[in-house]
């Protein structure tokens, strides 16, 4: 195996070829003991019961790529109850070049990561450049749920292609946990009153940042997924995403939403130290998802959500591929036999250049895909039958 010299170099080579993932090994990861599993690079179905692991193993994909789970912050809840240490490895390649990507997760200790035999100091030093775009029953959650699904949507899409996002939603968040304690505290008025205009500059700065990621990468979301969304209903449906926020950005260039944001911590603050908490700044802000212009949180069918998801992942695709140059890997949980089928035809259609990974409790009609190359794979608790 021919691993590249430097990470550099072969960020610099693995640019513009598709990135597949050629086999990956689980040790002790969730109901997995010990798994060593060969990908397809273009469609790979896995079928089985509820609760044998499916999803287990999409995560551990989702994990190789991001360094963190979609499904929970506690990494603990990802070694195997019985053991102390979990191991995920994927070996991913690009042409002929490979990269091998490895973590390790202990009980009570950071997890490690290697990439090609070296270790990360930081999860900012996570430059995979694997990426991947999942879709599952979970992101229904995106049209009808709270805010927080649709800036948890925002924030995870926008860390994949661009690292700092991350550390700087990370940073924020810290001073914003600083804050509301202050606001809480029983410190002498004075004190406070200096502390939070040191907390105000800096939450200001992060989050003008934040602020404007967002937009950038909501503009391009709503563009392409209104494109996608317009052929998936053939012609019906005009989707439509708008960025909400409290600090006002409608004419704005950074100074102009820096100094708003200063202006509306101000003007909250009487209220911020009365409720103990922030009210004001981009960990308040929404989505609003429109079709044909009327609130799709409110309005939207079971059918309109799913295809609204579908499109906005769709389209979140595009945007790696337009960003990275090449496609992520595509992860369907359990979603392929709900969609009708226009809505499968236009899936199988993206698929063609890209790896897919598939769950599926029941067995899927393969008629579609027939030109296309794929594995089955049949799991039952934690083991491939
Ligand atoms: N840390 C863990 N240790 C052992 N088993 C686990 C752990 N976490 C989850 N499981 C088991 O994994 C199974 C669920 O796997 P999952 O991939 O969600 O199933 P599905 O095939 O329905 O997608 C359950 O049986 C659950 O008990
Ligand atoms: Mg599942």
């Amino acid at each position: 195996m021919n691993y590249f010299k430097t990470l550099e170099e072969s960020s610099y080579i693995l640019r513009g070829a598709n990135l597949n993932i050629e086999s990956i090994r689980l040790i002790n990861f969730r109901n997995y003991n010990n798994l060593n599993i060969e990908l397809n690079d273009k469609m790979n179905i896995f079928i089985g019961k509820n609760a044998q692991g499916k999803t287990n193993l999409l995560e551990s994909i989702y994990i190789c790529a991001t360094g963190k789970s979609f499904r929970t912050n506690r990494d603990r809840e990802i070694i195997n109850l019985n053991k102390e240490e979990a191991y995920i490895a994927a070996k991913v390649h690009a042409n002929r070049m490979q990269r091998l990507i490895e973590i390790k997760m202990e009980k009570n200790k950071p997890k490690r990561i290697k990439i090609n035999k070296i270790e990360l100091k930081n999860l900012k030093e996570l430059n995979s450049g694997l990426n991947v775009v999942i879709f599952s029953p979970d992101d229904m959650k995106l049209v009808k749920d709270g805010p927080g699904e649709r800036r948890n949507f925002l924030d995870t899409s926008i860390s994949q292609i661009k690292p700092v996002y991350r550390y700087n939603l990370n940073r924020y968040n810290k001073i914003l946990l600083q804050r509301n304690n202050l606001l809480k505290s029983n410190k002498q008025k004075s004190n406070v009153v200096k502390l939070l205009d040191i907390f105000d500059l800096q939450l200001g700065k992060i989050g003008t940042e934040i602020i404007i990621s967002r937009i950038k990468f909501l503009e391009k979301l709503s563009r392409i997924s209104e494109r996608i969304h317009k052929n998936l209903t053939l012609g019906n449906e005009r989707l439509t995403l708008e960025y909400i926020s409290n600090v006002n950005f409608i004419q704005g260039n950074r100074d102009y939403i820096e100094r708003d944001f200063l202006k509306k911590l101000k003007l909250n603050r009487d209220k911020d130290l009365m409720m103990g908490n922030t009210g004001v700044g981009p960990h308040r802000d929404d989505i609003r998802i429109n079709i044909n212009d009327i609130d799709a949180r409110t309005y939207a069918s079971q059918g309109q959500q799913r295809t609204i998801v579908l499109s906005m992942k769709l389209s979140e695709v595009e945007i790696i591929k337009l960003d990275k140059g090449s496609y992520p890997v595509l992860l369907l949980d359990d979603v392929f036999s709900e969609l009708d089928e226009e809505r499968r035809k236009h899936l199988t259609m993206s698929f063609k250049d890209m790896q897919t990974v598939i769950t599926s409790t029941d067995i899927i009609d393969l008629k579609e895909f027939e030109n296309i190359d794929k594995s089955i794979f049949y799991i039952k608790n934690g083991k491939l039958l």
